[in-house]
């Protein structure tokens, strides 16, 4: 009973919201080099090009890129099992487009990799975490057929070249974000497509579910080429799981759950079933969706089905069938509705530990495959004291409800879970709003949002509590 003797602890990042150093060793612009900062009342923007004077806070991220083996020597300390990150695509090939490589990115990716593999921690490595080269998506991010042709170049390049040193891919992150139109950050963080205000909502869905089908076939593509060049490659897809809840027991409330869901779960039925389910044909057929495929596109598809799911988990949603309800959360669809059962953080995501569970569950009864948890955790405004010690107790908290549950779908659901890494193991740029004071670490950085401290490293309170977790294979929470 309980977790599993080789299950995975560990901490996730992603590398545009930690490495920095945008510019050096050959690296190409990525389109969040573009991305500003942003807040929880004003979004980032999507500038064309570097604009001087701007506030671009993915260019510095922690200085992780420099500190690296004294930031892994802290993740050693906690005992990590795994460490996620993802290559950064502009330092392998800053347009994109190019035929070879840039050995100086190459290069820092094998000392980053070894230093994991010295201190302990089996890399985890997701291929492309909302970074496309900028100039990629100037052409069209994935909307554009070609795109998938250097994402496979891109994607072989660093299979082979690392195909000792990582066994753990995944493809595309939080895949499924795209399908919120609320904020175009999502489809152009996810398949590079640089926002049109001219296009109208029709439009716009036909360039998303296009791209889609894009990644869909570069996805199965690298699968199946990771499987040959190393057989024991375990390539898995990776998908923000929002469990939708009715608002209530009508029928209608139910129903419309039940069709918001598919808008996740269609991710996940292609990449492990292979072929595109019959209620997403259905949708595009009624919206007048036309996808461009080759004649060979599905048969690839089905050919490149991903060895495991692995999957984000941050909240629930509600919805109800009521359109007089107003939106009150950023989940970008009709009738998203607050739950009155659950408190939310101050960025008006719901906590939900259950909904972890519950998640683990649907997915497993659906796929019978592995589920990787690779991102989990809470973001909270934290000032050290005078001591300069955070006591983030509502960390320890939030986190030690979720693995609690994780161990309840083991042990009475019968779910297989391979692993858990919290996200932003130590405070980084966050994805959504640009900030540095979104923090989720359990190690704290003395950056603003501006860029300006110490850059100092320090342990808050929910280090030691990890370690523990860790140290006793998740029974001491
Ligand atoms: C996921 C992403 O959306 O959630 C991460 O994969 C991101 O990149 C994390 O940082 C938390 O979101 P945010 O917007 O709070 O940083």
């Amino acid at each position: 009973m309980g977790f599993p003797k080789d299950f995975l602890w560990g901490g996730a990042v992603a590398a545009h919201q930690l490495e920095g150093a945008w510019d050096v060793d050959g690296r190409g612009p990525s389109i969040c080099d573009v991305l500003t900062g942003g807040s929880n009342d004003s979004p980032r923007e999507i500038t064309s090009h570097v604009i001087e004077g701007k506030n671009y806070p993915n260019h510095r991220g922690i200085g992780y890129y420099h500190t690296f083996e004294n930031d892994n020597a802290l993740f050693r300390e906690m005992g990590f099992k795994c460490f996620r990150t993802s290559i950064s695509w502009s330092r392998i090939f800053p347009q994109g487009d190019e035929l070879e490589p840039n050995e100086e990115g190459l290069r820092f990716y094998d000392r980053l990799f070894a230093d994991y593999r010295a201190k302990g921690m089996e890399p985890v490595v997701t291929l492309s975490h909302f970074e496309m080269p900028l100039h990629l998506a100037k052409e069209g991010g994935f909307a554009n057929r070609k795109t998938i042709e250097c994402f496979v170049r891109f994607a072989a390049t660093v299979m082979r070249r690392y195909h000792d040193s990582v066994r753990y891919w995944l493809t595309f992150n939080e895949v499924n974000n795209q399908t919120n139109t609320s904020n175009p950050i999502f489809a152009y963080t996810n398949s590079g497509l640089i926002p049109d205000p001219e296009m109208s909502e029709h439009e716009r869905r036909q360039r998303m579910w296009q791209s889609v089908h894009n990644e869909f076939v570069a996805s199965a593509k690298v699968v199946e080429l990771g499987h040959e060049i190393n057989p024991d490659f375990e390539i898995g897809c990776m998908l923000a799981i929002v469990p939708v809840y009715p608002a209530s027991s009508d029928p209608e409330d139910v129903m419309r759950a039940e069709v918001v869901m598919r808008d996740r779960f269609v991710f996940g039925d292609v990449y492990v079933n292979g072929e595109y389910p019959r209620y997403f044909l259905k949708m595009l057929e009624r919206e007048r969706i036309h996808i461009e495929e080759e004649a060979e596109d599905r048969a690839i598809i089905a050919r490149g089905t991903v060895d495991f799911i692995s999957i984000s988990y941050y909240m629930s949603s509600t919805v109800t069938a009521d359109e007089s309800k107003p939106d009150v959360l950023q989940s970008g669809f009709r009738g998203s509705v607050r739950n009155p059962h659950l408190q939310t953080t101050s960025w008006g995501w719901q906590i939900d530990p259950i909904g972890l569970r519950y998640s683990l569950c649907l997915l497993y009864e659906r796929y019978r495959k592995p589920i990787f948890i690779v991102e989990n955790g809470i973001g909270l405004y934290e000032k050290p004291d005078d001591e300069g010690y955070i006591d983030d107790e509502e960390r320890i908290e939030y986190l030690r409800e979720h693995i609690a549950q994780v161990r309840k779908a083991i042990d009475e659901d019968g779910v297989e879970v391979m692993g858990y890494t919290v996200w932003g193991c130590i405070d980084v740029v966050s994805f959504g709003t640009g900030e540095m004071k979104k923090r989720y670490g359990l190690i704290y950085v003395d950056e603003d949002d501006e860029g300006r401290g110490s850059h100092k490293r320090s342990r808050k309170k929910s280090f030691s509590w990890y370690r523990r977790v860790i140290a006793s294979n998740g029974e001491d929470l």
